[in-house]
This record gives structure tokens, C-alpha cells and sequence, in this order.
């Protein structure tokens, strides 16, 4: 799951709705761009219902998913395709911890120490691995003339 001619590597980051209506999107943003990651990609939506349950299916079981669900489509989310070597992981690392309150204590320079509250209003995400990744960009983007794919491309559902 990379673009060969330069080694790097694509994932998927959102900025959750307490992320871009809090004024967060701007430094975000700039820690992504001194942090070595090219922004390929960006689009600002509105999930809806069915969308957020889709994109979030995995954790269709958890006690979380429907306070998850209302949370993500409370509001705008700015989407974002970023490249770099290693993205996946080192966007991950970036972010934080899924408690934001937690991030303030034991990650205080990540993302989510910066703009993160608790477990559900953390701000921001990130694909946790390159199947993640793959699914969640060909969601957003089409993907169909991309040349980052070298798994077998899924159908976008949206
Ligand atoms: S898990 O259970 O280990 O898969 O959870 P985790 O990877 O930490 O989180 C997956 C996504 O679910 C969100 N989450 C929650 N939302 C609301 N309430 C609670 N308690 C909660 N716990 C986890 C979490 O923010 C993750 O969202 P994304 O967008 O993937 O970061």
C-alpha cells in the first residue's frame, strides 16, 4: 500500500467535529505539515447517519457505537489524505491516545492533548493500519486512478 516511485506510504486523518468547530483545523494543519506529511488529499463533509455507521462498522457491537455515531455527525469533519513514508504509524503516533484527557498527561505533544477532551470527543483520526487505510481513503476519494493502491481496490461505498 504505497506509491513505489517514492516509498510513501497514504493514510486517512478527520478532524472530528469538536476539531473544526472548535478552531483547531489551522494548527492541526501545521503540526501535520512540520511533522513531514504532504496533505494529497482534503475535503470538508457532513456524515450523515448511515455514512458515520458505515465508516465506523467495526465497532458496530461496542457499548460506544451509537454515542460514537451521534458524535460524528454533530457536525463538519475536514478529511485528509496524508502521504509520507510511514504515514500510517507515524500519524498514529502523532495523534495520540484515544483519550484526550489522558494524551494531556502521558502524550502532552500530541494532537489530541492539543485539541482532544475525552474518549469520544478526541478530535481527530487516523487509519490504525494499511487495510484501515486502504478502506478508508477508497470511502472518502476515489481512488480508482491512484497510483498508492497495490492491494486490490474495494469498492468506495459512498
Ligand atoms: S477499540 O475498542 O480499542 O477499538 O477502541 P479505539 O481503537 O480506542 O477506538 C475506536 C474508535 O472509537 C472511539 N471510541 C469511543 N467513542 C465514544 N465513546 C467511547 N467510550 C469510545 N471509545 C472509543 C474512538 O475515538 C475511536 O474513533 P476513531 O475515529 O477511530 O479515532
Amino acid at each position: 500500500f504505497c506509491d513505489w516511485s517514492t516509498e510513501k506510504e497514504a493514510t486517512l486523518a478527520i478532524i472530528k467535529p469538536d476539531g473544526v468547530l472548535g478552531n483547531h483545523t489551522d494548527a492541526i494543519k501545521a503540526t501535520i505539515l512540520q511533522s513531514g506529511f504532504k496533505i494529497s488529499r482534503e475535503k470538508i463533509i457532513q456524515l450523515d447517519k448511515d455514512s458515520a455507521s458505515s465508516f465506523y462498522a467495526e465497532h458496530s457491537t461496542k457499548r460506544f457505537f451509537d454515542s460514537l455515531v451521534k458524535y460524528v455527525t454533530s457536525g463538519p469533519v475536514l478529511v485528509m489524505v496524508l502521504e509520507k513514508e510511514n504515514a500510517i504509524s507515524d500519524w498514529r503516533a502523532l495523534i495520540g491516545p484515544t483519550d484526550g484527557s489522558k494524551a494531556k498527561i502521558t502524550h502532552p505533544n500530541s494532537i489530541r492533548a492539543m485539541c482532544g477532551t475525552d474518549v469520544e470527543k478526541n478530535c481527530i483520526h487516523g487509519s490504525d493500519s494499511p487495510q484501515s487505510a486502504q478502506r478508508e481513503i477508497s470511502f472518502f476519494f476515489d481512488t480508482s486512478t491512484s497510483q498508492w493502491f497495490a492491494l486490490p481496490l474495494q469498492s468506495p461505498i459512498l
